[in-house]
């Protein structure tokens, strides 16, 4: 029996060991608190806003939002656009109507467009698609408390563009270094003998999207170059998961019915053995 005991947990210790190793792969993003993570957390509505400014007026010259409908910009929860403002937006985008054929005004009903830049990603899912930080891995209580870390990769990368590394030097390359970017190139003198990478992250084509003072928010915000990076990684949050808030609460609720239920449980299940119980005791 403890030998058998002893096995599983051995068992269980090496896969547990095998998969921190492959976690650790992976470049660690920095942590940020963002107002939607932790048990509580909400989307900041305003944030939500500054995000869709920075998507609309940077990111959209490259990459499409294709999967998120224009109308639901004025849902609670969201950035909560007034529906007049909604109708005004949509109008900026030109849509080949499905039925006609005819290029027209976009209009709410639309989503938004498509990557216009073949090779950039479109970026509705995106913050899901990167999320793996805390890894599938451990008790979940840190993707709990800190969130999953899409949101934290979409800052990291638009804050990780730095000079390239000194083992570089005599690399020619179309891209871009950035040390939270792993799946681009990476130069063979930057490679051990076994072809690992000595360097943390590679070359990315996307040229560095955000600098200080690149929009000017209307709430009087500062655009910093990490604002603006917090901003649009938080839109893209909400892209991703636009009913994060709403699961929340159903969670919530569900929790509290389920512990109303044990406690009825619990003393009916008390009350049904109570005479039996009680005989026992007496013989
Ligand atoms: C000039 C065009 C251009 C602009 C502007 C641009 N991007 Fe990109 N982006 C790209 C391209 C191209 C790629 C693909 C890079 C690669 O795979 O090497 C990319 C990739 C990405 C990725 C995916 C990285 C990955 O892990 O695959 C993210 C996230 C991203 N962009 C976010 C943004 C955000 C947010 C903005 C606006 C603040 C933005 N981009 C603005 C061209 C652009």
């Amino acid at each position: 029996m403890f030998r058998k005991l002893a096995l599983t947990t051995s068992a269980v210790l090496a896969l547990t060991g095998g998969a921190a190793l492959a976690a650790g792969e992976a470049i660690q993003v920095p942590d940020v608190a963002f107002a939607h993570e932790g048990p509580f957390g909400r989307f900041d509505q305003f944030q939500l806003q500054r995000g869709l400014q920075v998507y609309t007026e940077v990111c959209s010259a490259c990459h499409g939002l294709k999967f998120v409908a224009i109308r639901t910009l004025s849902d609670a929860g969201g950035p909560g656009l007034p529906e007049d403002q909604v109708r005004e937006y949509d109008k900026q985008f030109t849509i080949t109507d499905a039925d006609t054929g005819e290029d027209r005004e976009g209009l709410p009903t639309d989503h938004f467009p498509h990557s216009s830049l073949e090779n950039a990603p479109d970026l509705s899912l995106m913050a899901k698609a990167r999320a793996g930080f805390s890894g599938p891995y451990g008790t979940g209580m840190n993707q709990l408390f800190r969130g999953m870390g899409g949101a934290e990769y979409i800052h990291a990368i638009m804050m990780g563009y730095e000079e390239p590394p000194a083992c570089a030097a005599d690399f020619e390359s179309d891209g871009y270094y950035n040390r939270y970017f792993a799946k681009g190139a990476i130069p063979d003198a930057c490679k051990n003998e076994e072809g690992h990478s000595t360097i943390e992250g590679s070359w990315i084509a996307m040229p560095q999207p955000l600098s200080d003072d690149q929009v000017t928010y209307a709430d009087g915000t500062p655009a910093t170059q990490d604002q603006m990076a917090m901003d649009v990684a938080s839109f893209l949050m909400w892209t991703a998961e636009p009913k994060l808030m709403d699961r929340r609460n159903a969670g919530f609720v569900s929790v509290i019915f389920l512990a109303f239920l044990a406690t009825l449980l619990y003393l009916t299940n008390k009350r049904i053995w109570a005479g039996v119980k009680g005989k026992k005791k007496h013989a």
